[in-house]
């Protein structure tokens, strides 16, 4: 609820007490915004909800509260309308009013969260001596923007890489590499990331090939528990050098995180499984340690048991969740833990949440939220694959992107006729690219499958990043035509007049509820579909025909239509890197 809505409430809630009495003190108004702007902005539904109530008919109902309502300040005199709707509209002074106060607060009118909490994103959260792939990139992406908008809201947010850093693949790939390239275990930077994966690759398949190299590969995975001195010094080189190719992708992307890997959790494992048994839940199935769940059964419908300690005595993926989210709610003290992961996920995170609640371990006041995500799709609708059949480098993806943001870039200053310099056109084909990849993944409800195509994302035209640096690099435009600085505007009143003025001003005024409501229901694309059509209502106002003149105005209105579109580059601008995209002044 936005801090207009929040007045109307209580203007609300005195004119039901006056009408009915002290009985309707904490009644609902009803308040939601007008279906139809011909009839207003607000619409208050509470007569209809009281008709059976109070016995009577919603139109009398409607004229009851009307007559005892307050709201000149805010609205002109409300109308009752259909069965007993009651249809408010915004006075122009009020907006001309609010559009001054967020003038002047760098904010832009976003009130900080009334209790700022430790809250943990965990995403990315690639797998060591693997290649990160695109369902990688999501995590990333989704999580940045996520991570991103909570730390505006002031909490104070704890970002994990929660790599895939230890297990018994490990065992399986030291014990390869001593036998075919023992020099990688020995000196830094000896492979590089693609071989690694290939190594990997060809010692899964011995793995399942070969009895006596698993039995080796076991004794590796021993090794690397006991904390075995070449067998750990083997397993660092190896991680260091993943995380190096990590890291290229993260600067490229502007991602940071704390890398909080799950080898970090390995000296917590048995307490784990030792506290799960003195709670009575745990239970011997086949020689394995595990506890049955509630609502989730195998295809014969038999209860699912969730596996903490595998015969062999090994633990883990769900084992070092429990363990992690001990940890994160007792020594992080976190309130929120959010986990960025694909949907095919899902049942791995209600099971070891079940597991976790049953146990006791997580307290009522913290929330764990599993955030899911859908497939990347290449354009024929099947997954995401090169040409030649092969999982996508994501080093690969970005610079291709990038690329192709160079070479359009290149045509259309071509067409204009425009020149500019080296260094102009890669910083623009920088931004365009790796702002167009983001924008494309965070533009779509994240819990549906999304169609990846380069000639979408660069699209100069639709629900895209260059649309939207593009319209703040034309209202760029504007104050370096009319040499006007938009800082040195000064608190001019604001006179909204023209049809599209109106418009552009009242959606300035909703950012504040769009960005609590990714607060609250992590969908970023909430954000990205406020700004695209933010930036189509800046359109209809700066048109010459159907909008209002600007540089060419009279005062009072060219100030005034310059803090407007001031006031729209600047929400650009916030909205925007709240998504984890840099703006440019020049296209
Ligand atoms: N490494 C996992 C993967 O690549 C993702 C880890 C997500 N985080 C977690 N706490 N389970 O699928």
């Amino acid at each position: 609820m936005n801090p207009t809505q929040e007045k109307l409430k209580v203007q609300f809630e005195q004119a039901l007490v006056a009408a009915f009495g002290t009985d309707f003190a904490r009644i609902d108004p009803i308040l939601v915004p007008a279906s139809n702007s011909k009839f207003g902005d607000y619409q208050a539904n509470v007569a209809l909800s009281l008709s059976k109530k109070l016995g009577k008919q919603p139109r009398l109902i409607a004229s009851s509260i009307v007559e005892k309502l307050d709201v000149s300040e805010i609205c002109e005199p409300p109308e009752i309308a259909g069965p007993g709707f009651i249809n408010l509209k915004l006075k122009t002074a009020y907006l001309e009013a609010q559009l001054n106060g967020i003038q002047v607060d760098p904010r832009l009118g976003i009130p900080t969260a009334k209790t700022p909490q430790r809250e943990i994103v965990d995403f990315s959260s690639p797998n060591i001596a693997k290649e990160m792939h695109v369902g990688h990139l999501r995590s990333t992406i989704i999580g940045d923007a996520i991570a991103r908008v909570l730390e505006f809201q002031g909490h104070d947010v704890l970002r994990l890489n929660h790599v895939g850093d230890w297990g018994t693949q490990f065992g399986m790939l030291i014990a390869y590499l001593r036998e075919v390239h023992p020099q990688a275990l020995t000196t830094a930077n000896a492979l590089d990331i693609g071989d690694l994966v290939s190594f990997y690759r060809q010692a899964k398949q011995r793995f399942d090939t070969d009895e006596a190299f698993q039995e080796t590969a076991r004794q590796e995975v021993v090794r690397l528990q006991a904390g075995g001195e070449d067998t750990l010094h083997a397993w660092k080189l190896l991680c260091e050098q993943s995380r190096r190719e990590f890291q290229v992708i993260y600067n490229l992307l502007d991602i940071k995180l704390i890398e909080r890997g799950e080898s970090f959790y390995n000296p917590l494992l048995p307490g784990v499984v030792e506290d799960l048994e003195k709670s009575g839940l745990l239970v011997e199935n086949q020689g394995a340690k595990c506890v049955f769940l509630e609502g989730f059964t195998n295809r014969e419908g038999e209860p699912l048991p969730l596996i903490v300690q595998k015969s062999d005595g090994g633990y883990n993926y769900a084992t070092t969740d429990l363990a992690s989210l001990r940890y994160r709610i007792q020594q992080d003290e976190a309130k929120r833990i959010i986990y960025v992961t694909d949907a095919g996920q899902a049942n791995h995170f209600a099971q070891f949440f079940q597991v976790a609640r049953k146990a006791g371990w997580v307290p009522e006041d913290v929330e764990l939220v599993h955030v899911p995500f859908g497939l990347v799709l290449g354009e024929d609708g099947k997954k995401f694959k090169t040409r030649s059949g092969d999982t996508v480098r994501l080093r690969d993806l970005l610079d291709e992107a990038i690329a192709r943001a160079h070479a359009d870039l290149k045509a259309r200053l071509q067409e204009e006729q425009r020149q500019e310099t080296e260094e102009f056109i890669n910083e623009v084909a920088n931004v365009v690219g790796i702002s167009a990849v983001k924008y494309a993944d965070l533009s779509q409800n994240r819990t549906s499958n999304y169609v990846f195509s380069f000639d979408k994302m660069l699209d100069l035209k639709g629900n895209t990043a260059p649309y939207m640096l593009y319209a703040y690099a034309r209202i760029q435009g504007i104050s370096r035509k009319g040499d006007i600085n938009f800082q040195e505007l000064g608190n001019h009143a604001v006179v909204l007049e023209h049809e599209t003025e109106l418009a552009l001003a009242k959606y300035l005024l909703q950012l504040d509820e769009v960005v609590n409501s990714v607060e609250q229901d992590l969908l970023p694309h909430r954000l990205c579909e406020y700004l695209y059509e933010l930036s189509k209502k800046f359109n209809q106002f700066y048109d010459r025909d159907r909008g209002v003149r600007v540089l060419d105005a009279e005062e009072p209105q060219r100030t005034s239509r310059l803090i407007i579109c001031d006031l729209t580059a600047r929400t650009l601008k916030l909205g925007l890197s709240l998504l984890g995209i840099q703006v440019l002044e020049r296209m």
